[in-house]
């Protein structure tokens, strides 16, 4: 089976956030179920300095504002297509923002041009290979499917994977004769929303199959607290949702093996993690002291809680916990943490940055980490503290809720508790969840049972993706006749 996946960043190659792992990881476990995956992605000029050997496959004379090369690569164990387009992809700042912070004005173009040329290769653009499905994530890629539903590649199978809804994608409606598309596409059954387009509305009405990256998030986004304004739409198409959990790569995030620590470990022996805290508090600048180091490894954003743990940061400090907080994100909430920062020397550390080598030893080297998140649809971070011995505090929401078990008397007498999870989602169940935490560091055997049986849970992608393979095997059948539901084929 050929599958065309279709992303705004693929891991290690480019990365903002947990899309790029859940990208650069997929292919590599799809394998073992005789699935190919390409991948097609911008050709942003990082990527093109990170992959050496590039061979081109097809020339576009005029691609939204000027010349354009598909270009076809192996690198990082992927399979890639990389869409060579100057004009809209070769300049200064990330994939999404530019060097102030700011979105890329043209946006919409820079994402449209991804989404047709994968609908494109969909329809036997590439002489040599065809996909059998196409699968898509969040709004940057979300406009395949509706160039498809106008070209040839009507009848290849899609399916959209949602990885955050609050991202939409959401442009004027004057771009429409721009993006090649017909009139007819700007309707409610497609990109038409409050006057509109939305990119990602457009893909959730057109993809023959939607998943998200957990269960409980497939089920949160139907209501209308977690559906931003999609929630109608989604219900629509419940029979075609599906939550398939992400895993986690545990060939890169293995403590046995991690060179960004400064000493290895396995479940077995987790006292070298001692050498990596002790690095840790000398990097960050915080005491040497025995008191529990809690971190958070994020986006500074609302999304993420850090506004409430900004508030409740100075009661960790009296109750006798250390914070190390490493991201980007919002200014004010940045700003905010800074101040804490100021006013706990030695015992609050922020550091404004993005950097894997860091993300990695903070989770080899905390006690804890932090993911208040109001709205979570899965979560990687949880899912690296656990298999590194850093044990999780979340809020129960979203992917959060079903990956950590929390620690209460039950589940800590039956050996499966996991971390602390906190609800109602709020700044005294976050201050209650780290109180907890605080109290549990104090009995080591009880802390080090936490630490072991978060090690021992299995977020590995094997199951993940079969799940996945079941899903487009059963679109397959469908294309060729039956109809399955997404829902049905995956029970
Ligand atoms: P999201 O995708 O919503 O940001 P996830 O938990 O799914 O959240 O994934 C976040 C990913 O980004 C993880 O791989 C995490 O390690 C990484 N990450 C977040 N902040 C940083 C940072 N400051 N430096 C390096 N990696 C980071
Ligand atoms: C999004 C979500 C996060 C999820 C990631 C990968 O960025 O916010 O919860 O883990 O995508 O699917």
């Amino acid at each position: 089976m050929q599958i065309l996946s279709v992303a705004s960043e693929v891991f290690p190659l480019v990365k903002t956030g947990g899309l790029g792992d859940v990208t650069g990881a997929l292919p590599k476990y799809l394998r073992r179920f005789g699935i190919q995956m390409k991948t097609l992605v911008p050709g942003y000029p990082a990527l093109l300095r990170a992959v050496k050997a590039m061979e081109p496959v097809v020339q576009f004379d005029e691609l939204f504002g000027g010349p354009a090369t598909l270009l076809q690569a192996r690198a990082a164990d992927l399979d890639l297509l990389i869409l060579h387009a100057p004009a809209l992809y070769e300049r200064g700042g990330g994939p999404y923002i530019d060097d102030q912070g700011n979105d890329h004005p043209d946006n919409w173009k820079r994402f449209a041009a991804l989404s047709a040329v994968a609908a494109e290769i969909a329809g036997g653009l590439m002489p040599q290979w065809c996909p059998d499905i196409v699968h898509t994530h969040d709004w940057q890629s979300a406009l395949a499917s509706v160039y498809m539903r106008y070209s040839r590649a009507r009848h290849v199978p899609s399916v959209l994977t949602v990885h955050n809804l609050a991202f939409q994608g959401q442009f004027s409606a004057g771009i429409l004769p721009a993006l090649g598309l017909p009139p007819e596409s700007h309707g409610i059954d497609c990109l038409e929303y409050h006057g509109d387009i939305s990119f990602l509305k457009g893909g959730l009405q057109t993809a023959n199959a939607i998943t998200t990256v957990s269960p409980t998030y497939a089920r949160e986004i139907l209501t209308a607290e977690f559906g931003m304004g999609l929630e109608g739409v989604l219900n629509a198409r419940v029979r075609d949702l599906v939550g398939i959990v992400n895993g986690i790569d545990t060939s890169i995030w293995d403590p046995a093996s991690d060179a960004a620590l400064v000493e290895r470990y396995d479940y077995l022996d987790i006292t070298p993690r001692l050498a990596n805290r002790a690095r840790l508090q000398t990097e960050f600048g915080l005491d040497s002291d025995d008191c529990p180091i809690f971190a958070v490894v994020s986006r500074l954003t609302w999304q993420k809680g850090m506004d409430m743990l900004a508030t409740v940061a100075d009661d960790l400090v009296h109750r006798g916990g250390k914070l190390i907080v490493f991201g980007r994100g919002d200014h004010d909430i940045e700003d905010r943490l800074a101040g804490v920062a100021l006013r706990h020397p030695g015992r609050v550390a922020v550091r404004l940055g993005y950097d894997e080598h860091t993300a990695h030893l903070i989770h080899g080297g905390s006690d804890a980490i932090v993911q208040p998140s109001r709205f979570e649809p899965c979560g990687l971070t949880q899912l690296y503290a656990l298999r590194y011995g850093s044990v999780p505090v979340v809020s129960r929401t979203g992917g959060l809720s079903e990956t950590i078990i929390d620690a209460n008397d039950a589940a800590m007498s039956a050996r499966v508790a996991t971390g602390f999870q906190f609800h109602p989602v709020n700044e005294d169940g976050l201050k209650l969840a780290l109180h907890r935490a605080i109290a549990a560091f104090r009995d080591p055997r009880l802390w080090t049972r936490l630490q072991h049986q978060g090690m021992r849970a299995r977020f590995s992608w094997e199951r993940s993706a079969e799940r996945y393979a079941d899903l487009y095997a059963a679109l397959l059948v469908a294309r060729d006749g039956s109809h399955t539901p997404a829902s049905r084929a995956l029970g």
